[in-house]
């Protein structure tokens, strides 16, 4: 493998649950790599990559619009050898397969534009994952994504915290409760769509 770029596709970056993994991804790789964050846009030389590593967080079961201005403009360029795509996508529900739509788009995207498809990582409970004992899961995922893409594979991988769904939905309720309270903010105000003053439900 060449050289490296690995996009952060989170609107939060620095902040990021997606900045985690890509800290623990390059703890683990062995080769050259750059960082790139979607949010702050800005040029980017796509002829100096063998690979991308889109790491992004799911919004409403899809690819946060910030990722897209990258997206067009990777579209737009013609350069050859393309690079091999990989996806990181991390989601707060459970279940990693809620990722797949998201995936699907990348990869119809990687099919129109010529790119090569890679690794795919599915994080499930992406939001939580790292603050608890399971994070070794996501680890795990983290390095079977990064031994792929070193030896050219193209396989998915999934991780997720071993919990039931009850507990899993009981445990992030008591979690985002607390986090509302924090901010002054009840149950009932949080599940309203009112935000700064503002209904989103009309
Ligand atoms: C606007 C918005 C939409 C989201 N949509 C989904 C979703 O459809 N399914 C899901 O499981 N999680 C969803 N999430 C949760 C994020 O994917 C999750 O919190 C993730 O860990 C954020 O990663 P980041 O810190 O890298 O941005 C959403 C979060 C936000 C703020």
């Amino acid at each position: 493998m060449g050289r490296l770029l690995i996009v952060n596709g989170s609107p939060r970056a620095p902040r990021s649950n997606s900045r985690r993994y890509i800290e623990y991804l390059l703890q683990n790789w062995k080769g050259a790599a750059d960082q790139y964050a979607a949010v702050s846009g800005g040029p980017v030389s796509f002829e100096l990559y063998t690979d991308l590593l889109l790491v992004f967080p799911l919004y409403v079961d899809g690819v946060p619009a910030v990722l897209l201005p990258f997206l067009k403009t990777l579209a737009a360029w013609d350069g050859t050898p393309r690079p091999r795509v990989h996806v990181l996508v991390n989601c707060g529900f459970l279940e990693p397969e809620q990722n797949q739509v998201a995936v699907k788009m990348v990869r119809f995207f990687c099919k129109r534009y010529g790119f090569p498809w890679g690794m795919t990582l599915r994080i499930g409970s992406g939001e939580a994952i790292l603050d608890t004992p399971f994070a070794w899961f996501a680890h795990r995922g983290i390095r079977r994504l990064a031994a792929g893409m070193q030896s050219g594979r193209s396989e998915v991988v999934s991780v997720r915290m071993p919990l039931s769904k009850a507990l899993f939905v009981r445990a992030s309720t008591r979690y985002w409760s607390g986090y509302g309270a924090k901010n002054h903010m009840t149950a009932e105000q949080m599940r309203t769509m009112e935000i700064e003053g503002r209904d989103f439900q009309t």
